[in-house]
């Protein structure tokens, strides 16, 4: 890095700034419990063969494997679902049948010679969201407007003790990117624009996640992503398929605007102690944070103090082969590894990768001592968690199936749901609604429609539509469910046969997305949505917006045409939050946690801009009188 101001004085600035002086510390704070292990950890890798020390650092998705025997045979340390990648048979896509693949797995690793048991990693960025029947939480961004540090960390908590019922000891999260152009379509991800939002919330998701003490068994060991500056990717300066978009692109910044927007996460994060943080596929002018050494060994280890290990993205690696044309895959480990990967999440090239990297320490195109911290480091974690712990079993506590889905947790859900809507328009008060509204039309393909409600994430990676989220209430359920039996409820998809309603509810949004899918050059809602809203207005009634969407989108005419309006995110399961604010049961609270832009020409637009003009402003938030 330049001759700039260390990172371990820059640290201790941010936190003069922003806590008290009481409280200063660095980042080495929150580390150094993982150096209490480094004898153990040193002994056990003095032990190991170089393969069962490449095995350590080799994580493939749980499909790929040819094998379970392959756990064995190439030493495995690590598995992941990513999005969807559950039990083959689909009959056995349950909590049990999820619970009994992840059991067998760790099996297979404990008969090994050193049985060192898996970690298990998933996404469960929104409640343990692959798993029928767990609670889904509102994403993100739907959290960043609550503000709230203390339902934020319990929401985490209640993810890992859900996570843990399937046997997984790995969530990766929290996300800290800080998004910073809306078109991105990992947006929701996001708890906000602003890296002080950011930085208290994702510090509150590593507390929930981990616990008081990563040897907890109802804790799970997190992961800050993606490392760095993943939300502030320049528009159009990613090539996927001969399209342009966001996601995975190159964030063009100095280096001081680089460490004040997207490091304070990381920051915090590190500070209450996360055992893992992973690279992101985008570059930093130019280069791929997956490959660079100087952000992720000579910025995260060294000047920040990070004691636990990273974790490559998706077959990232791959993406850093110098010629995209020749993918000379045995580079592309080098060039990761020697920049401080510790562990390589990857498909199926496991078994290359097994073979290649011993090949290049043997050539002395990879130190040993690269691999052997990277093992200890890994090691470390392992300790810390208890998995090395030979009285104790790394299978899961199926006692704790009882509470996955669970009114007491459905029941944490639904006040994040109610603390996330921002009221945006509220004309003569129409709002709250009564329950005795003679007659109610609700109106909009997302009024009943569970997957529209959780939004990408949910099931599997993309998500969808469809009623798939086993035991969720949909917003029409919840209305149904709120007013007075005399009250007359209607629905329609389309919009249509709302004359003579009192009022109308019409649930309009974006469909489910993730990632790169979710790259959008105009951010407005498809025909379909904008047409159950005209459909709407043709009843000449008052109209009551509700917004499902994964960030601010362009409202064109939807304000004219709502007398109230309300920014829902992607809610999840517990429609019944959004029906309590409806209903004046819970004041909305909401508080924007990004800038809304009126218009794509706009975009970049964000609260430090100097000549920020936006529709609502960041913190913008209206109530109840
Ligand atoms: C994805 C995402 C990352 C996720 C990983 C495993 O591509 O970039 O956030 O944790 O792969 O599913």
């Amino acid at each position: 890095m330049s001759n700039h101001l260390t990172l371990r004085q820059f640290a201790a600035a941010i936190f003069f700034v922003s806590i008290p002086l009481a409280s200063i510390a660095t980042a080495d704070e929150g580390q150094e419990l993982f150096l209490a292990f480094d004898v153990q950890a040193k002994k056990v890798v003095s032990e190991m063969t170089l393969e069962e020390k490449v095995g350590q650092m080799c994580q493939p998705d749980q499909a790929f494997l040819k094998e379970p025997s392959d756990i064995g045979k190439y030493f495995l340390g690590s598995l992941l679902s990513g999005g969807g990648s559950g039990p083959k048979d689909k009959a056995k896509y349950t909590l049990e049948g999820w619970t009994d693949m992840v059991d067998g797995y760790q099996r297979e690793a404990l008969k090994t010679r050193l049985g060192i048991p898996l970690l298990y990693g998933v996404d469960a960025v929104h409640g343990h969201n692959n798993i029928p029947g767990a609670v889904i939480f509102p994403h993100n961004i739907g959290l960043g407007c609550t503000r709230n540090s203390q339902l934020v960390e319990q929401i985490s908590r209640v993810t890992a003790k859900e996570v843990r019922a399937t046997g997984i000891n790995w969530d990766f999260a929290p996300c800290v990117a800080v998004p910073r152009d809306e078109r991105w379509g990992r947006t929701y991800e996001g708890f906000s624009e602003s890296p002080d939002v950011v930085k208290v919330l994702g510090a509150a998701s590593t507390r929930g996640l981990q616990g008081g003490s990563l040897s907890d068994p109802l804790s799970v060991a997190a992961c800050a992503k993606h490392f760095i500056g993943d939300g502030g990717t320049a528009y159009r300066s990613a090539e996927r398929d001969g399209k342009l978009g966001m996601d995975q692109g190159d964030t063009r910044c100095d280096e001081e605007t680089l460490r004040r927007v997207h490091l304070p996460g990381y920051l915090t994060t590190l500070r209450e102690g996360v055992a893992t943080v992973m690279p992101s596929y985008s570059s930093w002018n130019g280069q791929k944070c997956t490959g660079r050494k100087d952000l992720l060994t000579d910025l995260l280890k060294t000047e920040l103090g990070f004691n636990g290990f990273l974790i490559s993205d998706y077959n990232a690696i791959d993406q850093l082969a110098p010629d995209p044309k020749n993918p000379d895959y045995k580079t592309c480990i080098e060039l990761a590894i020697n920049a401080g990967i510790d562990m390589v999440m990857l498909t199926d090239k496991y078994q290359d990768y097994c073979r290649m990297l011993p090949e290049l320490v043997r050539e002395g195109r990879v130190p040993l001592s690269r691999i052997d911290d990277a093992v200890i480091r890994i090691l470390r974690v392992k300790y810390a968690m208890g998995l090395m712990d030979k009285d104790r079993s790394p299978l899961a506590d199926r006692t704790l199936h009882d509470t996955v889905g669970s009114d007491p947790h459905r029941a944490v859900a639904r006040q994040a749901v109610r603390e996330s809507l921002v009221l945006l328009k509220n004309d003569h008060g129409i709002l709250p609604l009564s329950k005795s509204t003679q007659r109610i039309h609700v109106a909009g393909v997302g009024g009943n429609d569970l997957g529209m409600q959780c939004g990408g994430w949910t099931t599997d990676w993309q998500g969808s539509m469809g009623n798939h989220v086993p035991g969720g209430t949909t917003l029409l359920d919840a209305i149904k469910q709120t007013v007075s039996q005399d009250t007359h409820v209607t629905y329609s998809a389309d919009g249509s046969g709302a004359e003579n309603a009192d009022v109308g509810v019409v649930v309009i949004g974006e469909k489910p997305y993730a990632e790169f899918m979710g790259d959008s050059i105009e951010l407005s809602l498809d025909a379909e949505q904008l047409q159950t809203l005209a459909n709407m207005k043709e009843a000449n009634i008052p109209l009551v917006v509700v917004l499902l969407s994964g960030r601010p989108v362009i409202l064109g005419d939807m304000l004219d045409s709502s007398t109230a309006l309300i920014a829902a995110w992607l809610p999840g399961s517990e429609g019944q939050g959004v029906a309590d604010v409806l209903f004046g049961d819970f004041k909305p609270t909401g508080k924007l946690s990004f800038s809304w832009p009126k218009s794509v020409a706009q975009l970049p637009l964000n609260l430090d801009d100097d000549d920020a003009a936006p529709l609502y402003p960041f913190g913008f938030g209206l109530t109840y009188e």
